[in-house]
């Protein structure tokens, strides 16, 4: 079993005289110890409500509704009291936010903050916990570390307490990181600096990390499974070679069109998707993505298309995928439609281990190539 499985995780929220908004609508993906798993899409379609429903930290209010399941190391996330979560969440699972305010105490010096990590789950004291926040604070590229850790946060820039949380998250060496937007206000030298940080950790302490971005060439380096997020639900699973050699859901197939390619030819301009994350069609009425796609034909509205999985582990919720090379649109399998939790008869086209690129969609910019 996975270190973390979330099974049909659902939030609705519900306030008074209006209709529910169903952010999250069964959502499933697991983790494994050591392995990355990526969150994307674009804002609003659900990852950080996603996120802080598996810590336990939506904010109390009335009309707040979760169902599913988030399993992790045998135990229901969901169901656990407020004082066994704390336990779990300072010692085994952690999270970085997308607001670093929202979580530095603006009343202790960073250092303090750091050395209390050091000394609560690495048992380490005095000096030697004084010398580690200044290795993890230069290890996150934070200038005259010993000088920063007697400062309070208000005194930091924004990326420089971004990067004092990431430090943070990093010292106590969790089994699981949620890392939401983590470098999404940093520069791209910081923010290669910490996705580097990131895969150490996971490496050399076997963390299981969760990475939300609605930037695909953040996970591009970084994950080894990538779930694309559409209007709280999955769209598309695929491990990440496939997915950006060969993306089979129209919306993966924009937001990759929309990233900024390095060997881009001259003059050539981005694609970004039409419309805008509002332009949906509730789930229920067929599939969500409809008034922007491409691709759409008459099946995609009236239900809403289910998950259909290949024999490779992929997954996509589409009726009209885009096609793999050499088959014609005619030949794709439509609405096969075995449901996620019931896998059904592999469709005839399942995805080869390694399709070459679709025309116009190499890998991202810093994807690197798996062994
Ligand atoms: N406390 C809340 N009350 C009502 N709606 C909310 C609340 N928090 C988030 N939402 C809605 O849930 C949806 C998903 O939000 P969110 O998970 O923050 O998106 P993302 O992180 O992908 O940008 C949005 O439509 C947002 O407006
Ligand atoms: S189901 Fe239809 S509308 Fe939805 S993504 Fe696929 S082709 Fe487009
Ligand atoms: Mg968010």
């Amino acid at each position: 079993m996975a270190l973390l499985e979330v099974d049909d995780l659902s939030v609705t929220f519900t306030r008074r005289g209006q209709r529910p908004v169903r952010a999250v609508d069964g959502v499933s993906f697991s983790v494994d110890a050591g392995e990355v798993v990526g969150l994307v899409g674009e804002s609003g379609c659900g990852k950080s409500v996603t996120s802080l429903a598996i810590m336990g930290l939506l904010p109390r209010q009335p009309g707040l509704r979760i169902g599913g399941k988030a399993v992790f190391d045998g135990t229901d996330l969901l169901q656990l009291d407020d004082r066994s979560r704390r336990d779990i969440r300072g010692r085994d699972v952690a999270m970085v936010f997308q607001d670093p305010l929202s979580s530095l105490n603006p009343v202790i010096p960073i250092g303090l903050q750091v050395t209390e990590v050091l000394t609560r789950h690495r048992g380490m004291k005095g000096a030697e916990a004084g010398r580690e926040a200044a290795r993890l604070l230069d290890r996150v590229g934070i200038p005259d570390p010993k000088r920063r850790l007697k400062e309070y946060p208000h005194q930091l820039s924004g990326g420089m307490r971004q990067r004092a949380l990431i430090a943070m998250a990093v010292a106590c060496k969790p089994r699981l990181l949620i890392a939401d937007e983590p470098t999404t206000a940093l520069d791209v030298t910081i923010q290669a600096q910490i996705l580097e940080l990131l895969k150490e950790l996971v490496r050399d302490s076997g963390t299981a990390l969760v990475m939300i971005t609605h930037d695909l060439g953040v996970v591009a380096g970084l994950c080894d499974t990538i779930n694309v997020l559409y209007a709280g639900r999955v769209v598309e699973t695929a491990r990440r070679r496939p997915l950006f050699r060969q993306p089979r859901h129209p919306y993966t197939v924009g937001l990759l069109g929309s990233v900024p390619r390095l060997d881009a030819g001259r003059g050539e301009r981005l694609n970004p998707i039409p419309g805008s994350v509002r332009d949906v069609l509730p789930w229920p009425d067929g599939c969500a993505f409809a008034p922007r796609c491409s691709r759409r034909v008459d099946e995609c509205v009236g239900e809403p298309p289910e998950m259909v999985l290949t024999h490779d582990g992929r997954g996509y919720r589409c009726v009209n995928p885009a096609p793999l090379p050499g088959v014609t649109p005619a030949a794709d399998v439509r609405a096969t439609a075995p449901t996620a939790a019931e896998p059904g008869p592999v469709p005839a086209q399942a995805v080869p281990d390694d399709p070459p690129p679709a025309p116009g969609l190499g890998p991202a910019p810093h994807e690197e190539e798996q062994p």
